[in-house]
């Protein structure tokens, strides 16, 4: 039998899981948490050490609960990694970490941006890495680092995104992969390679950047270190493996034309797989290469969508949500989302804009912030948590939107991450899209996709699509309420006019 190891580092924790090859099941999990550091507003930190050893927790207890249901025998034949995409660990001549890592979530680059956008014209940028110069991605982070931590840019020989740290840390070696690499604004997204034209333009060192792989290719082998330290055997092979999305979009089984994934995580994201590089010439939705060879993925993010149910519940709904959840045994998201169920769809005309940390799709706007619109003294707590779920669908919606205006094929949604899991909240995208919503056997997301690659690389399935087509099925289908679409249709306009309305005064909250 084989088994093989997915990691996925997410942005509040890592998770390890051991997937049996020959069913596709998940025989042992585990994640560890770490913090993540907002020191400024709009800013958004994680310290790489947190990682690693977030990393090394969650991959020695997954190790351990796999050995206790298979047997001493038990053995990693492959490794996939997937992570948070986009954040930058810069390392000195001995990789040693030289700072902390700005995240996706950090919004401070404006200014690079900008200057991104001038110094290579903002067609130029799309026709060299497909995608625009956004506050989240890598390229301009690294210039903001260049421009306000001299001390620590001038000891910098390298850049790895943060899963590619944790690679470093398995392997010794310093390397990436497309999918991935893909979001850093310095890849020609195209060709599958670095922009060497975006270096130039940028005045970027090409040795900071890593070697990329496919996402299936083998990239190292554990070193005797990492291997002692994670209860690894020496010379396990790392494959490329993929940025979250990618990952967790072949943990969904979406490799073909026609299939898209709806995914509630931390960030919210519309995902579809394109056989071609197909490019928003507005830079709305971002084209990146899938971790798939060949082919290609288009995608819309909501910047904050589980987070904005995180936040209700740590700032809003707190304290009565807690108790129940403890008098009852259940989970504190599914209380809430009983509670939400008692308010009608429309939450009857209270509408929430989700834009806690600014926006990505469609506005592009890091200063925009959360609203909630239509508040009346008769509104409950229920309205004001299925509002939450609400604005999270409506923001998904305009990924949707946009992916069918750029004729990209959608046959099939698939609902994945948090809100993939909740009845409700699925029920929500189905009637905001008025679409049938589809779920799969997988739930793991990220870290089933890293496995499942692994797998390829070790040569167990022959493909990735192989891969998926062995272990991955549709197993529940959500079906449009013809009424509640109604509403959501008279709703999802209000929605969109109130960021058209709102859009000169968020800079005057500054
Ligand atoms: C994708 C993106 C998120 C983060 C965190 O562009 O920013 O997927 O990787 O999940």
């Amino acid at each position: 039998m084989s088994y093989f190891l997915g990691i996925d580092l997410g942005t509040t924790g890592a998770r390890a899981i051991i997937v049996n090859g020959t069913d596709g099941r998940v025989v042992a999990g585990a994640t560890s948490e770490y913090p993540l550091d907002a020191p400024r507003p709009l800013w958004a930190e994680q310290n790489p050490e947190d990682w690693w050893n977030g990393t090394a927790q969650a991959v020695r207890a997954a190790l351990q609960a796999a050995r206790q249901e298979i047997g001493p025998a038990f053995e990693v034949a492959s490794i996939g990694l997937s992570g948070q995409m986009h954040g930058v660990v810069l390392l000195d001549e001995s990789g040693v970490v030289t700072g902390p890592s700005l995240i996706w979530a950090d919004g401070r680059t404006q200014a690079q941006c900008d200057y991104i956008t001038e110094t290579v014209g903002a067609e130029h940028l799309i026709e060299l890495t497909a995608n625009p110069a956004l506050v989240g991605f890598s390229a301009p982070k690294l210039l903001w680092l260049r421009q306000y931590r001299p001390d620590q840019w001038r000891r910098a020989r390298k850049f790895l995104l943060p899963k590619d740290f944790i690679r470093y840390r398995l392997t010794g070696e310093y390397a990436g992969e497309v999918s991935d690499a893909s979001g850093t604004l310095l890849f020609d997204v195209a060709n599958r390679r670095w922009s060497a034209e975006m270096l130039r333009l940028l005045e970027l060192d090409p040795d900071l950047l890593p070697a990329v792989y496919e996402s299936q290719e083998i990239s190292g082998q554990v070193h005797a270190k990492a291997a002692e330290q994670l209860g690894l055997k020496v010379g396990t092979p790392v494959v490329g493996g993929g940025g979250d999305q990618a990952a967790g979009a072949v943990g969904n089984g979406v490799v073909r034309s026609g299939l898209v994934s709806s995914t509630i995580g931390s960030s919210g994201v519309v995902f579809a797989y394109a056989e071609a590089p197909a490019r928003d010439t507005a830079g709305r939705v971002h084209t990146f290469c899938h971790a798939v060879p060949g082919a290609w993925h288009v995608m819309g993010v909501t910047q904050g969508a589980g987070l904005s149910l995180r936040w209700f519940r740590d700032e809003v709904a707190g304290p009565l949500e807690i108790a129940a959840a403890q008098a009852t045994g259940k989970d504190i998201y599914a209380v809430m989302t009983e509670t939400a169920a008692a308010a009608p769809a429309g939450s009857e005309g209270l509408i929430f804009l989700p834009y806690l940390m600014g926006e990505r799709t469609p506005i592009l706007d890091p200063q925009a912030r959360g609203v909630w619109f239509g508040l009346t003294a008769a509104h409950h707590r229920a309205h004001l948590t299925r509002s939450v779920l609400e604005g999270v669908a409506y923001s998904l919606k305009d990924s949707l939107e946009i992916l069918l205006q750029m004729d990209v094929p959608v046959a099939e949604i698939r609902a994945s991450g948090g809100g993939g899991k909740s009845p409700l909240w699925r029920q929500i995208q189905a009637d905001t899209f008025n679409r049938e919503v589809v779920t799969v056997n997988a739930s793991e997301g990220p870290a089933y996709g890293a496995a499942l690659l692994a797998g390829v690389g070790a040569g167990f399935w022959p493909s990735v699509a192989a891969a998926c087509e062995a272990t991955i099925e549709v197993t529940s289908s959500t079906s449009p309420d013809p009424r509640a679409a109604q509403v959501y249709a008279r709703y999802y306009p209000i929605y969109n006019e109130l960021y058209a309305r709102l859009k000169t005064l968020y800079p005057k909250l500054d």
